[in-house]
């Protein structure tokens, strides 16, 4: 049996993907750019064996036995497979690799943070598992389009720091690759808050919302010719200055108009709930307190904000988090999960001046997170999800 074990992050995006021009190779409409988070708070594991034993394949996704046939897991298996061949055959090096490709596989993975988080789970999930099968079947070289073919944000995933996905040109998607714009030691003080919103609606799924949206919205059409590429430029250079204030500007502007398209869809989709608008609120007003950009939200698929900042503003910012959003019977340490951090009692000033009302219990929990590093192979058998057999431990 050979097997193989790898961790890979979450990111957000700052400069939205929402559309495809190819549904089948999951070519996006525009470019996109993302921060990958720091894999310690949030990240999947994956574990991936292949032996002459095994009867059939089989996947478990956080302890349920999935059905393999997914046309995703399908299409991301049989590209991994082509490119170690090709791989195996120009070193001259078949032979025994080439038998293992035909054996069946077992994959496990699990994610460390709750599905409640509603993240996109399946971007972290697929960059691990592409990972995984890269060293299983020894191939090297670009795989972050492989990612891509699990789901379009998997291939940002696939590098740490700050991501851009390239939409490229041809219709093979050779070229829609990502590629880091810069590293996760680049910017050290920039910090993330994920802010978990209670909430039980069912909500449209990126995929289908994003469909929707390219059949229906003449503003979506205008973003991607008209707006993303300039955004694009931007906001590398806003990364690259560490203008934190234009960063800021550019990322809640994208959040914006990526929920404007959503309601430009017909029939409208709706992410955002009464609990996201008044965060968005609570920010505005803060930033008008401070006299500047200090806080962005960004919002996906699902009312959860994500708020960058930096972290010399974290304690303050969580202050007014707790203090106007926070359940009523969870004590202060279990609110806020992640990097450790004291976050002093909200002052009276910051609460007068915000001027907003309360709504308690609509944040579940804060994940308190900074910007981390990309898919990493665990060779400790400790971190293997399957036993010696090749079963879930
Ligand atoms: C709103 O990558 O989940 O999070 O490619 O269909 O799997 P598929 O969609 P997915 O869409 C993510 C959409 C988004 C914005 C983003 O991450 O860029």
């Amino acid at each position: 049996m050979h097997i193989v074990t790898c961790a890979a992050p979450v990111n957000i995006a700052i400069v939205k993907y929402w559309g495809k021009r190819d549904e089948t190779l999951m070519l996006p409409l525009n470019s996109s750019l993302s921060v990958t988070l720091n894999p310690v708070q949030l990240r999947a594991k994956t574990t991936v064996a292949i032996s002459r034993e095994f009867d059939k394949s089989r996947m478990w996704l956080n302890s349920v036995e999935q059905n393999i046939d997914n046309p995703r897991l399908q299409n991301v298996f049989r590209e991994i497979k082509q490119r170690a061949y090709r791989c195996h055959s120009e070193k001259n090096n078949c032979g025994n690799r080439e038998d293992m490709l035909n054996w069946h596989i077992h994959i496990c993975s699990e994610n460390n943070f709750p599905t409640s988080a509603g993240l996109a789970s399946s971007a972290a999930g697929y960059s691990c598992l592409v990972s995984a099968l890269a060293y299983l079947f020894g191939v090297d070289g670009e795989i972050s389009d492989i990612a891509r073919l699990g789901s379009g944000s998997a291939c940002r995933s696939m590098y740490g720091g700050f991501v851009e996905w390239d939409m490229g040109r041809c219709n093979d998607g050779s070229d829609s690759v990502a590629r880091p714009v810069a590293s996760n030691e680049h910017w050290p003080e920039l910090r993330a808050l994920i802010l978990v919103v209670t909430d039980d609606n069912k909500k449209t799924k990126s995929t289908e919302g994003m469909q929707k949206s390219v059949n229906t919205s003449e503003l979506l059409k205008t973003r991607v010719e008209r707006i993303v590429p300039h955004r694009i430029n931007e906001i590398k250079e806003a990364i690259r200055d560490k203008d934190f204030d234009r960063f800021a500007e550019i990322t809640m502007k994208e959040s914006n108009q990526l929920h404007a398209v959503c309601l430009d869809t017909f029939p409208p989709i709706e992410y955002l709930t009464e609990v996201s608008r008044r965060i968005m609120n609570l920010v505005h007003r803060f930033n008008k307190l401070c006299g500047r950009t200090k806080v962005a939200y960004t919002f996906d698929a699902g009312p959860n904000a994500c708020l960058f900042l930096l972290e010399e503003d974290v304690p303050r910012v969580l202050s007014l988090i707790r203090h106007f959003f926070r359940p009523v019977n969870s004590c202060f340490e279990s609110f806020i999960h992640g990097l450790p951090i004291e976050v002093p009692r909200v002052t009276t000033d910051d609460v007068l001046t915000i001027s907003m009302g309360i709504m308690p219990d609509t944040i579940q929990y804060v994940i308190y997170t900074n910007v981390g590093c990309g898919p990493q192979r665990l060779d400790d058998c400790d971190h293997s999800l399957l036993d010696e057999k090749g079963f879930p431990k």
